[in-house]
């Protein structure tokens, strides 16, 4: 969600009025993918690295993120949103904890739109993450490192039980990742587009999707097997 502070810059206004707009399109965003029948959206909303910016844009993130939870949880329980976090949750202060746990015990059974916060979330901390845990059940004895595949680390990073994501939109004409779900990116269709975070609407969603409809996925195969599934294949 890429763009905040140059939204709030155009208008002379302080970087935080740029975030606010920013939650408001998230609002957008989520009433999007609801009509769309999109099944699964991870926004990344803060990241390991943002803890770095100046002290008084990261309070007043922290107050945005909290308000946030405190005014729109009960409606996106209503809408059937199952709302989750990932991240390093243990940075943030108590009181953000407990509503983000909260909100993930209320919404927990829904299953209209899987709706995922990345807040404190690094794609390289997640990787290294799982690989911990996973040495951690070789040290145990649980698993033989020759057992270790991407199967097993892939079950262990972020998201894992969801399907793999379809498309990445980046807001903000930044052409990077920037440290996203790195792991789990690895066959997304990739989209990128000037328009300013808060500034995101439907009819930019529908130009992303308009475009992902147009492309190819082959995963490796080639066009003539993607279309004919059977062309080429022993099993
Ligand atoms: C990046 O834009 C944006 C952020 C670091 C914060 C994103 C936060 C929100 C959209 C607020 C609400 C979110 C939720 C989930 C309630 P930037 O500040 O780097 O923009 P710039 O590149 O123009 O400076």
């Amino acid at each position: 969600m890429d763009g905040n502070g140059r939204w709030a810059q155009q208008r002379h206004r302080p970087r935080l009025v740029g975030h606010r707009a920013g939650a408001r399109a998230v609002k957008r965003c989520v009433e999007f993918c609801l009509q769309r029948g999109i099944e699964a959206l991870t926004l990344f909303a803060f990241s390991s690295e943002n803890w770095n910016r100046p002290p008084e844009e990261v309070g007043g993130l922290m107050k945005l993120f909290l308000g946030a939870l405190e005014r729109e949880v009960d409606e996106l329980h209503r809408l059937g949103v199952c709302l989750r976090f990932i991240g390093a949750r243990d940075r943030f202060e108590a009181a953000l904890q407990a509503r983000m746990q909260a909100a993930e015990d209320l919404t927990a059974g829904n299953t209209r739109l899987a709706l995922t916060i990345a807040a404190s979330y690094g794609g390289r901390q997640d990787i290294a993450h799982a690989a911990r845990t996973l040495a951690e059940d070789v040290a145990a004895g649980r698993l033989r490192p020759e057992q270790i595949d991407e199967h097993r680390l892939g079950a262990r990073v972020a998201l894992a039980d969801l399907p793999a994501p379809d498309l990445f939109i980046r807001t903000g004409g930044e052409l990077r990742i920037s440290n996203f779900l790195l792991w789990q990116l690895a066959y997304t269709e990739l989209w990128f587009t000037d328009t300013l975070w808060p500034d995101i609407d439907a009819a930019v969603l529908e130009r992303a999707l308009a475009d992902y409809a147009s492309r190819e996925r082959r995963f490796g195969l080639t066009s003539d097997q993607v279309r004919r599934p059977s062309s080429g294949r022993t099993s």
